[in-house]
């Protein structure tokens, strides 16, 4: 206890959590994301677009350099978000930075501090770590920073939402003015809470779905693989006829991108011959959870 309190206490004053240059392991992460191409590439034009507008005027063009990603959670938007600097950096041929603002670390019961800290961070905090780099920033979970005024509930006072909102925008609008070189992504698993006027600031809002049953089944697909790397008898499982039936009515019960990379060592997990020997997975092991599978426990 101790020593979780002490080491916060080292956090404390910054709400960045992330602050690196982007190398393999990112873009391992960003090919390992399936059945969202579209999205991807509508995530990757706009960032690689308003890069290119950097040194332009803003305000003729439009252009704000500010996205937002939305959807259910387990769909991969923060995935999204982290890693868009890996093929960023292959498009502007450069090296490329990723900054993490936490929100919601930022939010403080004080009057006014909030709205410093909001203002801090974005404007002076993230200039300096970007630096000259092409940086891709990431805010995770926006609306805990910008709740729509006719959402505000009845326990939160009102007018410090509105004051943190109006923060945040403001502070935004200035990162876009002085850092031409920076891109932001927000991501939000609550679109309806967002503030509209943060919203209508967007340059582009790229809604990610559930996944459909073929990424369903693309997802499943891929981690049969990666276990099949150490089980190669797996491989059998991979290409069964039926792992299609399985993605099918797995899809059609709602099952979120996290939960269908989660589905094999589910099944692994619960059953101790499978756990205690892998290689004994077979397609029926597969049809029989899907058929029992209920969701989140
Ligand atoms: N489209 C996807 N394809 C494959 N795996 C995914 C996908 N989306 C999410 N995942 C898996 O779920 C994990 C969590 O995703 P995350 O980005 O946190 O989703 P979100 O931010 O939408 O809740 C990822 O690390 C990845 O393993
Ligand atoms: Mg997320």
């Amino acid at each position: 206890m101790d020593h979780i309190d002490h080491s916060r206490k080292g956090m404390e004053g910054t709400s960045i959590v992330r602050n690196e240059v982007i190398e393999e392991r990112h873009r391992e992460a960003w090919n390992s994301l399936l059945g969202i191409d579209a999205q991807k590439n509508q995530l990757l034009a706009w960032a690689a677009l308003s890069l290119r507008a950097g040194s332009l005027d803003r305000n003729a063009t439009a252009v704000n350099r500010l996205a937002l990603v939305e959807g259910p959670p387990g769909t991969g938007k923060t995935s999204l978000a982290r890693n868009l600097g890996a093929p960023l950096s292959t498009i502007a041929e450069s090296a490329v930075r990723v900054i993490e603002f936490a929100s919601h670390e930022a939010m403080s019961g004080e009057h006014g501090r909030t709205q410093r800290e909001v203002h801090r961070i974005l404007t002076e905090t993230v200039p300096h770590l970007a630096g000259a780099d092409i940086t891709v920033l990431v805010v995770d979970e926006v609306e805990a920073l910008a709740i729509h005024r006719g959402q505000v509930s009845l326990e939160a006072n009102p007018v410090d939402v509105h004051r943190t909102t109006d923060a945040a925008i403001t502070a935004l609008d200035l990162l876009a003015d002085i850092c031409p070189n920076v891109v932001t992504v927000m991501t939000t698993n609550f679109p309806e809470i967002v503030d509209s006027a943060l919203r209508s600031r967007t340059d582009v809002t790229v809604a990610i779905p559930l996944p459909t049953k073929e990424a369903v089944q693309e997802i499943i697909q891929s981690t049969l693989k990666a276990w099949s790397r150490e089980f190669p008898d797996l491989k059998a499982v991979i290409d069964h006829p039926s792992i299609s039936s399985v993605s099918e009515e797995l899809a059609a019960k709602g099952i979120d991108a996290r939960q269908s990379r989660k589905f094999v060592l589910d099944v692994l997990s619960s059953d101790l011959e499978l756990a205690s020997d892998p290689r004994r997975l077979t397609a029926t092991h597969l049809g029989q959870a899907a058929q029992r599978w209920k969701g989140i426990q």
